[in-house]
């Protein structure tokens, strides 16, 4: 069994820098076309020079696979309108927002989000794409992105036309607010939020490749992330969050958060969307679309291929990839760093 799909842009993902971007890029290029390539680097991106000079990395590391960084800049007070237009022509496309000490490397973010007002109208006039990592680090841990919702509420009503998106959604209230906001504003979903609930981190035993942030949380939140992720709602679109550590930075005290998920997300997407939809379904595809695909290929595709594009104004893919029936084991490492789901068989594979 295989079905051919557009290849998935991944609208959230760490790359990293050095070695470890070296050893994980490659994984990600062979997946997804695009993706949105977060700044929080070390040194942060925050200039146009910062910038070019990252996606000369990336695309350094990726060579050969046709993969397009979409690059990204880390907001702080100190950049200024001039800043934000040159990393617009540098080749920005969004610029990300982090609570100060909200999750890795983020001690340099943003304390009052109205110190960085500035910043927002000068994203808003170039037409850039506000990021948000929407967590209030002084709440606890389980409320903290619903706690940062009456700021995001805020800047979503102070500037009428910028675009938002609220990343790693992991919460059911901040499903219903993004819903309820404007088509200017959308959420990403990760694979890891869609299946875990805070048991599967810390239930029994400790399970430190399965701490992220935001924390995974209840029952009923997992249920409202998947039940997005499934909606067909085009204001939900995939971003992995795939999030690289070294098994040494995991495996310990103070253990860094990040699920490492580039690799095997659309694998458990594919099963996640045939148990759905599959079984029994009529099998008709989405209006209009003239192909004979199962109809849990086509609303996959639009998670993964196609919302997120649209969403941010790029071309749909044009390449595409295939979706085989083909088991695989996951393996305990990859090139050093633990996969999500290391060691289990999934039953999809996705090839070129
Ligand atoms: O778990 C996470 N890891 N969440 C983030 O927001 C950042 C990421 C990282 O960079 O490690
Ligand atoms: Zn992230």
């Amino acid at each position: 069994m295989e079905y051919t799909i557009l290849r998935p842009d991944d609208m959230h993902i760490h790359l990293r820098q050095g070695d470890l971007l070296a050893r994980c890029a490659p994984h990600a290029a062979r997946v997804f076309g695009r993706a949105i390539v977060m700044p929080n680097t070390i040194p942060p991106i925050t200039t146009s020079l910062g910038l070019e000079r990252y996606r000369e990395e990336i695309l350094g590391a990726t060579s050969g696979s046709g993969f397009a960084p979409l690059m990204t800049f880390k907001i702080s007070e100190s950049i200024t309108p001039d800043d934000v237009a040159a990393l617009k022509a540098a080749g920005a496309v969004a610029g990300k927002y982090y609570p100060r000490g909200a999750t890795t490397n983020s001690a340099d973010g943003i304390g009052d989000h109205r110190a960085v007002y500035p910043v927002l109208r000068a994203m808003e006039q170039n037409g850039l794409v506000l990021c948000i990592h929407g967590e209030d680090p002084a709440a606890f841990s389980l409320d903290r992105e619903a706690a940062f919702l009456p700021v995001l509420s805020e800047i979503v009503a102070r500037f009428p036309t910028l675009r938002v998106v609220l990343e790693h959604v992991s919460s059911r209230a901040a499903i219903e607010v993004v819903a309820s906001m404007p088509e200017r504003v959308a959420a990403t979903i990760t694979v890891h939020h869609i299946f875990l609930t805070l048991d599967d981190v810390i239930g029994e035993l400790l399970h430190p490749h399965h701490f992220c942030k935001p924390v995974a949380k209840r029952p009923e939140d997992r249920d409202a992330v998947r039940e997005a992720a499934l909606s067909g709602g085009p204001r939900f679109f995939f971003g992995s969050d795939s999030a690289p550590h070294e098994q040494r930075a995991k495996e310990c005290a103070d253990g860094c958060a990040g699920v490492y998920t580039a690799p095997v997300a659309m694998p458990l997407l594919a099963e996640l969307f045939e148990r759905e939809f599959a079984p029994g379904a009529a099998a008709a595809s989405a209006p209009g679309v003239a192909d004979d695909r199962p109809e849990w290929v086509s609303r996959l595709e639009d998670f993964t291929s196609r919302f997120g594009a649209r969403f941010y104004g790029i071309p749909l893919p044009e390449d595409r990839v295939y979706l085989k029936r083909s088991p695989w084991d996951v393996p305990g490492q990859i090139d050093g760093i633990v996969p999500f789901r290391a060691g289990s068989r999934l039953t999809w594979s996705l090839t070129a």
